[in-house]
Formats: C-alpha cells, sequence, structure tokens
C-alpha cells in the first residue's frame, strides 16, 4: 500500500461554483457574476445565484463532509464577499461566513485548505483594470493578508491562485470564461500579474511566520498525434503553453523561450527583477489532473499554431476530455524531475458524466467510480517512485455551476437536486468513502459487479458529441 497514512483525502469545491447568494450580505460582485448575468456568455443563460445554496447550507455540508470521512476540504473565499470593493474595508458578515465555516471543519476534524483566489475577481476591481493592473499584485496581497491575518491560525493550508493559465487563456485570451476578453495582448501581462501577486501574498504570509502555501496549476501531458517532425514540435509548444508557463516561472523565474514565439510582438520584455521576484516555489505545488493533450500542429490556429485532437478510439467524459489515468502519473514524475520533488498534493482530479436520476434514493455513476480508481492507482504509481504526493481532493464534492457549462455538467460525488437542494450520494461518495476509510486500499480492489442502473449510465461513446472544451 503505497499511501502513508498521513496522507490526506479529500475532495474540493469553488466558491461561485457551489455558494449561491453571490450578493447576500454586502457581498460586491464579482466578474462571474456579471458574466454569467450577461446573456450568451454560459450554456442555458444559467447563473450561480443559487448553486448548491452553500451559503446558507454550509454547516449542513460540512456534517455531510465528515459522515464521508474526508480529512481535507478544499474550498475557495469570494474575495469580494470579505471586501466587496476588492480593497478598503472589510465586510465583517462575508468573513464571519467563512470563519464559521472553517470552525465547522476542524470541530470535525477536516482540515481546511483555502484557496484565495478561484476566478471571482471583485467587478470594482475589473473596472480598474483587473489583472491588467500592475497594482493588481498590491491589491492580492492585502486581500490575502486580511484573510491571513483573519484565519491564518485555524487554516493550515492555502492556495494563493487556482489555475492561473485559465485565469490568462480563457479568459483574456479565448474569451470564453470570464472576463471575456480576447486579445494577445493581455495575456502575457495578466500571467505575469497574477505570478507577482502570488510572490506576494507568499511574502507577506512568511512575515506572519506560516509554512504551507502554494499555488494550484492545471497540468496536461502533451503527446503528439503523431510522430511527425511538426506534431511533435506543436506538443513541445503546448506544453510549454500550459505546463511550463507558471512552473518554470515559479521555480526557475523564467519562461520558457517558445512563449516569445508563440505570442510574438505581444510578448513584452519582462525586467529582471520582477523574474527574479515570481520565482517563488512555495511549499508546495497543487495538480489539477483531469486529461492528456493529443496534440496536431496547425499553422493556421494563432497564436498556438497546434489543436488539441479529441481521440476517436478513446472513452471520453461529457467535457470531450479523454480519459487517461496513466497521465497523471507521468505528471507526477514529470514534475518531481523537473522541479526537483516539490512537495505535491493533487488539489482536483475527477470527472463529467451524464448520471442517472436517482433510483430508489441511489444514483449509480460506475464511470465516475472507474476513473476516480483508475487515477488513484495511477497517484499510487507515482507514489512508489519516489514523487512526494502528500494528498488527494476529488473534484467535486458537489454537481455545480461548471462555469461556461452552466449545470449541464456534473462532476459530483454527490448529485443536488435543483428544486429542494437535497444532496444524494452517488455510488462514486460511497466508493470514495471506502477509499478514505481504508486508507487507499480499498482503490485496490477488484470493482464488484455492476448493480442495477449500470446501463444507463453507459451509453455508447460514439452517440455522445464531444463538446469543444475551454482545454482546446
Ligand atoms: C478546473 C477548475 C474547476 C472545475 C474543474 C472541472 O479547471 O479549477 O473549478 O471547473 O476544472
Amino acid at each position: 500500500m503505497p499511501f502513508p497514512d498521513d496522507f490526506l483525502w479529500g475532495a474540493a469545491t469553488s466558491a461561485y461554483q457551489i455558494e449561491g447568494a453571490p450578493l447576500a450580505d454586502g457581498a460586491g460582485p464579482s466578474i462571474w457574476h456579471r458574466f454569467a448575468h450577461t446573456p450568451g456568455r454560459v450554456a442555458g443563460n444559467e447563473t450561480g445565484d443559487l448553486a448548491c445554496d452553500h451559503y446558507h447550507r454550509a454547516l449542513d455540508d460540512v456534517a455531510l463532509m465528515a459522515e464521508l470521512g474526508l480529512d481535507v476540504y478544499r474550498f475557495s473565499l469570494a474575495w469580494g464577499r470579505v471586501l466587496p470593493e476588492g480593497r478598503g474595508a472589510v465586510n465583517r458578515r462575508g468573513l464571519d461566513f467563512y470563519a464559521r465555516l472553517v470552525d465547522a471543519l476542524l470541530e470535525h476534524d477536516i482540515q481546511p485548505m483555502a484557496t484565495l483566489y478561484h476566478w471571482d475577481l471583485p467587478v470594482a476591481l475589473h473596472e480598474r483594470g483587473g489583472w491588467l493592473n500592475p497594482d493588481s499584485p498590491h491589491w492580492f496581497a492585502d486581500y490575502a493578508e486580511t484573510l491571513f491575518r483573519a484565519l491564518g491560525d485555524r487554516v493550515p493550508f492555502w492556495i494563493t491562485i487556482n489555475e492561473p493559465w485559465v485565469v490568462t487563456v480563457p479568459g483574456y485570451l479565448d474569451g470564453q470564461l470570464a472576463p471575456g476578453h480576447r486579445d494577445l495582448f493581455e495575456p502575457p501581462r495578466v500571467a505575469h500579474h497574477l505570478l507577482l501577486a502570488h510572490a506576494e501574498a507568499v511574502a507577506v504570509y512568511r512575515t506572519l511566520g506560516r509554512q504551507q502555501i502554494g499555488l494550484a496549476v492545471n497540468l496536461e501531458p502533451q503527446h503528439p498525434a503523431s510522430p511527425s517532425p511538426a506534431d511533435l514540435e506543436a506538443s513541445r509548444r503546448r506544453d510549454a503553453f500550459i505546463n511550463r508557463w507558471f512552473l518554470d516561472a515559479l521555480m526557475f523565474g523564467r519562461y520558457p523561450e517558445e512563449l516569445a514565439d508563440i505570442f510574438g510582438p505581444a510578448w513584452p520584455e519582462f525586467p529582471a527583477k520582477s523574474l527574479e521576484q515570481i520565482r517563488c516555489r512555495g511549499d508546495f505545488v497543487g495538480v489539477n489532473y483531469y486529461s492528456r493533450g493529443l496534440v496536431r500542429a496547425a499553422p493556421d490556429v494563432a497564436p498556438l499554431g497546434a489543436v488539441r485532437l479529441t481521440p476517436s478510439d478513446a472513452e471520453l467524459t461529457t467535457m470531450g476530455w479523454e480519459v487517461y489515468p496513466k497521465g497523471l502519473t507521468e505528471t507526477l514524475l514529470w514534475l518531481r524531475d523537473r522541479y526537483a520533488n516539490p512537495p505535491l498534493y493533487i488539489t482536483e482530479n475527477g470527472a463529467a458524466f451524464d448520471d442517472p436520476p436517482p433510483r430508489n434514493g441511489r444514483v449509480e455513476d460506475p464511470r465516475r467510480v472507474a476513473y476516480l480508481r483508475a487515477h488513484i492507482r495511477a497517484a499510487a504509481k507515482a507514489l512508489e517512485q519516489g514523487v512526494d504526493l502528500r494528498g488527494y481532493c476529488v473534484w467535486s464534492l458537489f454537481d455545480n455551476f461548471e462555469w461556461a457549462e452552466g449545470y449541464s455538467k456534473c462532476f459530483g460525488l454527490y448529485q443536488v437536486d435543483p428544486s429542494d437542494q437535497t444532496r444524494r450520494p452517488k455510488a462514486s461518495a460511497r466508493f470514495y468513502r471506502e477509499v478514505m476509510a481504508s486508507r487507499g486500499a480499498a482503490a485496490f480492489q477488484e470493482p464488484t459487479p455492476p448493480t442495477a442502473g449500470y446501463a444507463a449510465d453507459t451509453a455508447p461513446r460514439d452517440a455522445r458529441a464531444a463538446p469543444a472544451s475551454r482545454a482546446d
């Protein structure tokens, strides 16, 4: 059994995706609130107005997490609940919500892992240029300090920013996610400011003498679709673009050289001093892993010159993402080798499938069970090879607001009934409870034969369209 006893098993969520009540108790609106309320931005024009109503059910939800057996719960704080204007006056009622959540977690022996920024920038800051403003790292550090001072004695793990690549590329280059910009010149500056924001927040955290802070990146190994030199080169560029952009900056204080080529005239000269500043390993790296990239050269597709293919013979999730557990082992070994074996937490891993409605109160999701089992085994393989992996969080605890996809994509261990907010454990929740209770061993037992309801979840693969994903 490769998982040590102190390995942390958990589940993850984020504020805008589950809380609902985005303007309650004096909170300031976020760019996601505004984006979701702009017609045509989110599938079905759905919003996070209600989501899982977690804002009003947090204590019950913590009880449910305890029943499930989580060691750690990864959640995010909405910046605008705490600082409605993004800076300045603290909104006590917003802060109290998180203080109550943290206390409830601790009462149930669940360790809080708090993400400071999971994409919901206050509109007030966006109107000052948001992440394009060179002051944005200071805004972030001040916000972080407010929380470190209020909750730092009770929150053992902090994540500064979730997936800076997703903030940068779907947010400012492709326009699929808030704030929905499409501009070649903005992403390099946004990325740089996010990295400075991380570094400044870590510096503040250190002045308080604390030690468990990191950043969470989305990673996916990039494999060429063919051995042709063009596809090899395309996969190398995509690897620089997605995997190395932020990590090389954090670990080495430099950007991969491919980026200057990808962005051409839009790539600025960054002052050497600021490059030195963004070199900031933190105490751990959070890894969000879902799939791999199968890459084909596409010279006409600017700026990358590469596209991600959807393999026709592979199992796909409803996000159109290939189920590829081996890529998790590969990613973890790559981190070990390239970045001198940093401490790692898998901060997100999971899959969206079309789950059947409950039958006799049960939701059968055998494909998610299989996905989780395979990925936990893949993580174990990396542990056996010396990767310093310390924990694993399923994305996600609940079916929730999946950004531009609205509620159409379900990742949860629990189904949430939109009519009355009942949380129903899926078979994957029962499976994961066994995994946690056995400290990982249950993931190595052979699956039990499928129960009734299996058929509903196994529609032929080719009958489903593979929708475009934000990773394309
Ligand atoms: C990640 C996000 C998370 C969720 C999953 C499916 O990129 O961090 O909020 O949307 O994808």
